[in-house]
């Protein structure tokens, strides 16, 4: 095999919905209040698509954006990896309506699901298609559209949940010239379906009057368990980034916002700062797989990203799936 191509992040982008949804608004659906979201979670708003835009739309525009700031064009791209739970229709793959909405004439495209830990795991993947020469510019998008699938009398899910899209191109670092990707890691446990899953509208569960009649359609989450996965994985995927270096390396962390009480047992348990770990989940909730391309795009226009340190990408979710990417900026 000949030796493999240093991969960069060409370019980024982002789009998150126009409608903000504060916390406030949920107290009339449902027995919570802003105090508790806030409290609980770190969420103090999130942002809801239209009804009329499309999961494809919003990764269309994330991907324009990232293309652009690329310096590239749509016929550039090689592959299109859309990572998501909320596509526009079980088949055909969203990645096709993205490439035809941003005339992505030559692209290939699939999807990926792999729930929060989605864009982490494509990113991982088009690293690899990157580096061995198979393909030159691979665009990763990560977007959901979860408010279509929240069951809003559900308060330990619906005020979590939320909307939004984070793009990123990978290319040889020689073109890239930042963000250069040094490794990653994939990893599952099956049999957990019970604790976080749509549980209905798959084989096991097709369709049906029944199905809708008892909400299957929706998220079904256990929180607590969910929550102890996600501190244990989140510390173990952070240290995983940066063996082999101390933590002085570690310019920041860019996790899945997953819950603020979350982040900060995780922080405390590798022994860095919350200064070492971006958030904005109190500004757009919990996107699933567009969480950590959105933190990355916004830490880069914060200049939180750092020259020669280490940006740490981990991701955990349904499957359970978890991930992680360390690039160097
Ligand atoms: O992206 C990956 C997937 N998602 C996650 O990783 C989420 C992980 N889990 C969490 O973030 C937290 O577990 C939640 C935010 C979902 C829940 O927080 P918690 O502190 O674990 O609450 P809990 O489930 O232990 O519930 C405590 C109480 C319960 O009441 P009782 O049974 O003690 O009377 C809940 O019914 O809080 C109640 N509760 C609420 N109260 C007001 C749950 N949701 C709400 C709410 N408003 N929205």
């Amino acid at each position: 095999m000949t030796s493999l191509i240093p991969v960069g992040i060409s370019g980024m982008g982002r789009y998150v919905p126009e409608r903000r949804v504060p916390n406030a608004e949920f107290e009339s659906l449902l027995d919570t209040s802003d105090e508790w979201i806030s409290q609980r979670t770190g969420i103090h708003e999130r942002r809801y698509a239209r009804e009329d835009e499309l999961t494809s739309d919003m990764g269309a525009a994330a991907a324009r954006e990232a293309i652009a700031d690329a310096g590239l064009t749509p016929d550039d791209i090689d592959l299109i990896i859309c990572c998501t739970v909320t596509p526009d229709y079980p088949f055909p793959a969203t990645a096709c309506q993205i490439g035809h909405k941003i005339g992505a004439e030559r692209a290939g495209g699939y999807d990926l699901m792999a729930a929060c830990s989605g864009w982490v795991l494509g990113a991982f993947t088009a690293s690899q298609f990157v580096a061995t020469g198979a393909m030159r510019h691979v665009l990763v998008v990560g977007v959901e559209k979860l408010s279509s699938v929240i069951d809003f009398e559900d308060r330990t899910t619906c005020v979590i949940f939320a909307d939004g899209a984070g793009a990123t191109v990978f290319s040889p670092l020689e073109f890239a010239k930042r963000g250069e990707y040094l490794h990653g890691s994939a990893g599952m446990r099956g049999g957990t379906e019970d604790i976080l899953s749509i549980p209905a509208g798959g084989t096991r569960l097709p369709a049906s009057a029944e199905t809708v009649a008892k909400r299957q359609h929706f998220i079904h989450m256990e929180g607590r368990q969910v929550f102890r996965f996600a501190v244990n994985t989140f510390a173990d995927l952070v240290r995983k980034c940066v063996e082999g270096h101390t933590l002085d390396d570690l310019g920041l962390v860019v996790p899945h916002q997953v819950n603020m009480r979350i982040i900060e047992s995780a922080a405390s348990q590798v022994g860095i700062s919350l200064d070492q770990v971006f958030v904005n989940i109190d500004r757009y909730g919990n996107t699933s797989a567009a969480s950590v391309p959105i933190a990355l795009y916004e830490a880069r226009e914060a200049g939180r990203l750092v020259e020669g340190k280490i940006v740490s990408c981990v991701a955990f979710g349904g499957g359970l799936t978890w991930g992680h990417v360390a690039l160097r900026w």
